[in-house]
């Protein structure tokens, strides 16, 4: 491990948590490795702290590497567009499929084999829970938010019922008996992690056993001042924030999944962001497409709603998978047509970050992880004069924050070993960003795009549905429409919720 955490530019760190005061050797060490990368104000405050303040400074220092976050920051700060122009191409038929245009014999083919995977424990799902879901405005992880149902189910516990359900599914499928198991990794961050294990605990993990849920966390990287010096919070701290959602490559490394994976033989993998109300968590038919694919990163997509709406896209960029920002290609290219189905657009492949990987890709993982660039995003950033140590609180964008994008693996792979799958929008993405009353991706619009899908299950079931309103089917009644076969013939009053049998 720490040849790896070498290659990753991971230092390392106290093991236990409690860190000591350093020998004046190992401070001496310390000092020049800050000195020769012209970072040596992070210890302008050493002398004077105390001794356990001492001892947390020196720990947080050596977790980094300050020539390595110079060479990001300059990379980042330098992303230059190449002048030849890129060329944009939809992903080739063979690596896209649509849910919508399928036949049904091929989606009855994928769930059937992604079944098979999941009864036979060789899928897990990993949950990016890592964000500090500035715009939402809650003080609390994302997961833990309710978004207004009747139930007043927070997401974590969605998603966890879905597993649960998915388990027992799968255990039915291979007929065995209730030892299927979905691991399911939920990866925080310094500001998320507690509270995270916290919720988790209160909530008795939801059902499920706690001993297949893993709590790890992601990295940390230091804030940069505007002429790209390290911030420091206070006087024995450095200003921090989470590496991005890229920061999962890295993290499924040094926090040990991956070698959980492997003992557990785990081959497959689904990746989801926390903030989706409607993300089918260890989807078998994506895993069944993508495992019979033989690719190593599948990517789900929705259909872009029209030529402006402010989404990514999955592409092929210079004969390479990627994603390319809406603000990144002029008005022709997002008006273009496909030749091929006259009134679609040719780029509609909206990413909403929901991936498969291949396990043999992951752990192909120290191989790659330090290529991924850094991105640059500007915020006001609280920080600490280096010469009286006094907080200073910005009023405009002071400093940078280098994060990691989880889709800039793309491009690392060949096109025949990436595969992107369209799914239903009303199905499977309602994400939430927003605060309440935003009236875009905010909680009202969650909590009704869950009581809508129930209403079109119930309906599609047999069931009349009277009433205006939608109703909540608990995940651990039915998964994705699925056996609802005894609503047949009934007539519910919207809204309902629809709890344990
Ligand atoms: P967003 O980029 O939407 O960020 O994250 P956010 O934290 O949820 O919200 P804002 O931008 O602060 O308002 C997309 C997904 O990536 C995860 C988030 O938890 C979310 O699931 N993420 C983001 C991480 O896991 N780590 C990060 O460092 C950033």
């Amino acid at each position: 491990m720490d040849k790896v955490k070498e290659v990753l530019h991971v230092g390392s760190k106290s093991k236990d948590g409690k860190p000591s005061e350093p020998s004046a050797e190992a401070l001496a060490d310390l000092k020049a490795k800050y000195t020769e990368a012209g970072q040596e104000h992070v210890l302008n405050f050493y002398d004077s702290l105390n001794s356990q303040d001492k001892a947390a400074l020196y720990d947080q220092l050596s977790g980094f590497n300050p020539a390595y976050i110079n060479e990001i920051t300059k990379r980042a700060l330098g992303e230059t567009k190449s002048d030849s122009p890129d060329i944009l191409e939809p992903l080739p038929e063979s690596a896209q499929a649509s849910i919508l245009d399928s036949s049904a014999d091929d989606v009855k083919r994928w769930h059937g084999s992604g079944l098979d995977l999941i009864g036979n424990n060789k899928v897990a799902v990993v949950l990016m829970a890592g964000g500090q879901g500035t715009r939402l405005g809650s003080s609390d992880p994302k997961g833990c938010y309710d978004i207004g149902l009747p139930s007043h189910k927070s997401l974590f516990q969605i998603q966890a019922e879905r597993i649960r359900k998915m388990q027992e599914l799968a255990a039915k499928k291979v007929g065995a008996d209730s030892s299927v198991v979905v691991p399911w990794y939920v990866m925080t961050s310094g500001p998320t992690r507690r509270p995270t294990e916290q919720f988790f605990e209160e909530n008795k993990y939801f059902g499920l056993d706690k001993a297949n849920i893993m709590i790890f966390e992601q990295g940390v990287l230091p804030c940069i001042s505007n002429e790209g010096r390290i911030l420091l919070e206070g006087k024995g701290k450095v200003a921090v924030a989470p590496d991005g959602n890229g920061g999962i490559y890295q993290a499924l490394v040094v926090s040990g999944v991956l070698d959980d994976m492997r003992k557990r033989g785990i081959e497959h993998i689904h990746a989801y962001c926390v903030d989706n109300c409607l993300v089918k968590v260890a989807d078998p038919v994506f895993v069944g497409f993508s495992s019979s694919l033989n690719v190593d990163i599948a990517t789900k997509v929705v259909r872009k709603r029209d030529a402006t709406e402010s989404v990514g896209l999955i592409l092929s960029k210079n004969g390479k998978p990627d994603v390319v920002e809406y603000s990144e290609i002029d008005q022709a290219t997002a008006e273009a047509e496909d030749p091929k189905h006259p009134g679609l657009l040719k780029f509609r492949a909206a990413n909403i970050v929901n991936h498969y990987y291949s396990f043999r890709f992951l752990e192909s993982i120290p191989q790659w992880a330090h290529k991924l660039p850094h991105h640059v995003a500007r915020k006001k950033i609280p920080f600490a004069d280096t010469k009286t140590g006094e907080t200073v609180k910005p009023e405009s964008p002071n400093g940078i924050k280098l994060e990691q994008f989880v889709f800039d693996v793309f491009p690392m792979l060949s096109l025949d070993k990436f595969a992107c799958m369209e799914v239903r929008r009303e199905d499977e993405f309602s994400p939430l960003k927003n605060a309440r009353g935003k009236g875009q991706d905010d909680p009202d619009t969650s909590k009704s795009d869950i009581m809508s899908q129930g209403r079109r299950w119930a309906a599609a079931a047999g069931a009349t549905v009277v009433g205006d309103g939608g109703i909540e089917v608990s995940p651990l009644i039915s998964y994705g429409g699925e056996g609802l076969e005894k609503l047949s013939g009934t007539t519910i009053t919207a809204p309902a919720v629809l709890e344990r049998e």
